[in-house]
């Protein structure tokens, strides 16, 4: 099943229900059933050929789905079962939403989840790769929003002498991302803490590099965070950036309507763009665009 299907699909469903975008956990409830389905789907059709000769996706898959296995303490029947509270009405509003959803074992699955196949998780982690030559020996980053801690992982894993701090709002990231840290076997080079990124807990020039991934459109005040993230990164330091364009979602409590509105942001604060990318991605309700940024602070 290739991933527009599965997107389709998934828009079909939500147009059969008229309440979903105004009801998070409904959205959300369709989006974890989808993704699971999509991906027993997929394994199954790729069996055979897998057999028949192995793929590297095949390793990945089974490497990430034992990874959520082992930070969300679950087995597969309790994955599957995994409940998402009910109450949950989230209105575009910070406080419901950080207690209704981030605040949920739920959460840092769903979102590991997609760093299987998601194609704007994917390109997020070829954009981090693409600049891992900006890390210098002993670099100390911080991740702003880690989430699953995915890409902290991801990054800690390419050098023994690089180290990181990172902030999330939610507990419950926290615990995930810190098992998987510990499975991945980069812990013990790690701080991660829970905290706002409005607010860090951090001195002025801090860090190196600072990673903000999709997580300044989860506040409502982007500039507020980003303003932070440049008072904890050094002169000459750098940042890596992702933020969607026209993606109104229930979290999202900022909307970008096109990447100049992204790049004007990063002027505001002072930062210097390096690179920009721009992806499209296809969706039945139409398209929306990612944008990756590589910036210095000046
Ligand atoms: C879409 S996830 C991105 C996770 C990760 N950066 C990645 O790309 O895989 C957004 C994350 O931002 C966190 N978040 C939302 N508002 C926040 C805030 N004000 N301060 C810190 N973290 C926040 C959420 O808990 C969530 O884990």
């Amino acid at each position: 099943m290739l991933y527009a299907d599965f997107e389709r699909a998934f828009e079909a469903q939500l147009q059969t229900r008229a309440d979903s975008y105004s009801n998070a956990v409904e959205y959300h409830r369709i989006r974890f059933g989808q993704t699971i389905q999509y991906l027993l789907r997929s394994i199954l059709e790729q069996t055979d050929a897998l057999v028949q000769q192995p793929h590297a996706g095949w390793v990945r898959t089974e490497e990430v789905v034992s990874d959520i296995l082992y930070c969300a303490d679950v087995d597969i029947e309790q994955l599957f079962a995994l409940e998402i509270p009910n109450e949950l009405t989230a209105d575009r509003d910070f406080e419901a939403v950080k207690t209704k959803l981030y605040e949920t074992k739920y959460y840092p699955v769903g979102e590991h989840l997609n760093y299987i196949s998601f194609p704007p998780a994917l390109e997020r982690k070829a954009f981090v790769a693409k600049h891992f030559s900006r890390f210098r020996e002993d670099s100390y980053f911080c991740d702003l929003g880690f989430g699953p801690g995915v890409l902290t992982a991801f990054i800690l894993q390419q050098d023994a002498s690089w180290r990181a701090a990172g902030v999330d709002i939610s507990r419950d990231c926290l615990r995930h991302a810190q098992r998987l840290l510990k499975k991945k076997a980069v812990l013990e080079r790690s701080e991660l803490s829970v905290a706002d990124v409005r607010s860090l807990p951090y001195p002025d020039n801090a860090f190196d590099v600072v990673v903000a991934v999709e997580v300044l459109e989860h506040i409502p005040d982007p500039e507020v965070g980003l303003a932070e993230a440049m008072r904890v990164l050094k002169p000459g330091g750098y940042a890596i950036t992702a933020l969607p364009v026209q993606l109104p979602m229930l979290m999202h409590l900022c909307d970008f309507d096109t990447p100049d509105a992204v790049l004007a942001l990063y002027e505001k604060v002072g930062l210097e763009v390096i690179d920009f990318e721009t992806k499209e991605f296809q969706r039945q309700a139409g398209p929306f665009i990612d944008t990756f940024a590589l910036s210095v602070n000046p």
